[in-house]
């Protein structure tokens, strides 16, 4: 993407980015409507709909030939990554958002022919913005993130992991998570993957390691991640898919390096 084009899409996703998460500050305290997906778990609310909605609007008016592959379903149909493509969760984390009113967060990857371009992450609640421009660094509320730190250790990290891995999607013997679990400094689920991506890239969190997650969920944090030198794979280390679900696992690479070749390789199933 071209300099002076990258300047104005980010300007503008900015801005919209922004925007929304004042809408749903606003609106945090009117009722909702909930209705389930997949599962009786698998929330959506009226919010996450009405969000996506404003993003579409905006971006379809401002950019005519960008595309929006997005979770709610009123983006467009993406059979590839050709030409430049918004990926995008209105809300990341809705079943804290429903439950909590927090710790949710509105997250855009921007991709110009499959590379990461631009990605942002929003906090609304606390009102903290993560955004990277590829090759430009990563920045929180406008300050530069630190590059991760070189030769950390297992036994001093903190790892972020969706306990779904003890009763589903079980890719990995959970013995071995045991021992991951005990090895490490300490683990945390926060529920919102953007989140943990953006904790990750902030240096919070060494590692966050999950089973399946989608495109929309990891498509901003990616970026951010990979400006401060850290590392996103599956859990067997290949490269994501960003046309469907994969297992995700990002981190400081001492620490990615050092879970899969010790962990996640003797207990893969
Ligand atoms: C979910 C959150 C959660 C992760 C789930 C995602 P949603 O996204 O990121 O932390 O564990 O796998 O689906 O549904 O709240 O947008
Ligand atoms: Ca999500
Ligand atoms: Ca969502």
């Amino acid at each position: 993407m071209k300099n002076s084009r990258k300047k104005d899409v980010f300007g503008n996703a900015k801005k919209w980015i922004l925007e929304a998460g004042n809408i749903i500050r606003q609106k945090i305290d009117d009722p909702l409507e909930i209705d389930t997906k997949s599962n009786p778990n698998d929330l959506v609310t009226t919010m996450d709909k009405d969000t996506e909605r404003f993003f579409v609007e905006k971006i379809k008016s401002t950019y005519p030939d960008h595309l929006l592959l997005s979770e709610e379903g009123f983006g467009d149909e993406i059979p590839s990554l050709e030409g430049t493509i918004w990926i995008i969760d209105p809300i990341d984390g809705t079943m804290n958002f429903v439950q909590q009113k927090r710790n949710f967060a509105i997250s855009i990857g921007i991709y110009h022919d499959g590379i990461g371009e631009i990605g942002l992450i929003y906090n609304v609640m606390e009102d903290v913005l993560y955004y990277a421009k590829r090759g430009e660094g990563a920045f929180k509320n406008g300050k530069a993130l630190m590059p991760l730190e070189k030769g950390l250790v297992l036994e001093e990290s903190v790892i972020g992991l969706n306990h779904l891995w003890l009763c589903e999607n079980r890719l990995v013997d959970e013995k071995i998570m045991q021992d991951l679990v005990k090895t490490a400094r300490g683990s945390r689920t926060y529920g919102s993957a953007a989140l943990e991506f953006a904790f990750v890239a902030e240096g919070v969190l060494e590692g966050y390691l999950t089973m399946s997650l989608s495109p929309w969920d990891v498509a901003a944090g990616m970026i951010l991640v990979d400006e401060v030198g850290g590392v996103t794979t599956t859990i067997d280390g290949e490269p994501i898919n960003l046309l469907t679900r994969n297992s995700v696992f990002v981190g400081h690479p001492d620490i990615h390096k050092r879970i899969i070749k010790d962990f996640i390789s003797k207990g893969r199933k």
